[in-house]
């Protein structure tokens, strides 16, 4: 691979967008977002894959720095999926190698900004390098009180709600809880986003529209945003929009206004 794409996407400057417009109040708590399209990025510029993938990773960092700006309390990023094992190896492992070079650009920046980093998805069947750099991000944040930052790295949500509902099923037959005791809050507590709102706003870029097995049953009452740019594209100013329209939404969680 060619350094050029690198210099190309180094010397992109970051858009600064005023933000004070957006009254704390109208903000989502907790933002998911579906960053997909770095392929076709790539490809709509003769590039490869990988490529797309670096520049998807510079937009990342900046939905980062401007969720922290506005003070959103978390933010959940699916990076990999159960199913993206389906991709050739080099990809793959490209990949990986983006999970390294993440940590070593952008941590100390993420422990100045008081972020605490997690991780949802099954870290384990990661390779053992990439696993260092998950427990060490957790280990170097885990003391930080601002903003939560979720990264979700082989996460599938049927996977997820497989092993909730294997763990009550242990509980029930180990006599620690009834089966007419589980409720909502008892799932929601064995999932791994345990302890966060849920998502208020799932945002998924590239056009298509579904959700690729995330976070399904947290997003019961999220916000959908989809907007047809591939995620290298997606902005701090686009990010703005798509705050700004969830602003504008009227939430009745089933109610009447
Ligand atoms: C999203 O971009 C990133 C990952 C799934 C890792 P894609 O790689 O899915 O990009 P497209 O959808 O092929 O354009
Ligand atoms: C969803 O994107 C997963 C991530 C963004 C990590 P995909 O590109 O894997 O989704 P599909 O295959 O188009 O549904
Ligand atoms: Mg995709």
């Amino acid at each position: 691979m060619t350094r050029n794409w690198l210099t190309i996407f180094r010397r992109r400057r970051r858009d600064s967008v005023p933000v004070n417009d957006l009254a704390p109040e109208t903000l989502p708590r907790h933002v998911a977002i579906i960053m997909d399209g770095n392929g076709r990025w790539a490809r709509s510029r003769g590039l490869p894959r990988p490529a797309g993938h670096h520049a998807g990773m510079g937009a990342m960092r900046e939905v980062i720095r401007c969720s922290d700006d506005l003070g959103i309390q978390a933010l959940t990023l699916y990076a990999f999926s159960t199913e993206n094992w389906k991709r050739p190896r080099q990809e793959i492992q490209y990949l990986w190698h983006l999970v390294g070079e993440f940590f070593r650009t952008d941590m100390e920046e993420l422990i100045e900004r008081n972020v605490q980093v997690r991780f949802i998805g099954d870290t384990s069947k990661l390779p053992l390098q990439t696993q260092n750099f998950v427990r060490e991000s957790i280990r170097l944040t885990a003391g930080n009180s601002g903003m939560i930052v979720q990264f979700a790295l082989n996460y599938g949500s049927r996977a997820e709600i497989i092993t909730a509902v294997r763990k009550l099923a242990e509980q029930v037959s180990d006599g620690v809880i009834k089966a007419s005791e589980i409720d909502e809050t008892v799932l929601s507590q064995l999932l791994e986003t345990q302890g966060l709102p849920d998502p208020d706003l799932l945002i998924r870029t590239a056009g298509d529209v579904r959700i690729s097995n995330f976070l399904l049953w947290q997003i019961a009452y999220a916000e959908l945003y989809f907007t047809d740019l591939v995620w290298p594209e997606f902005t701090r100013t686009e990010y703005i929009r798509a705050l700004q329209e969830y602003a504008r939404r009227e939430r009745r969680f089933g109610g009447l206004k």
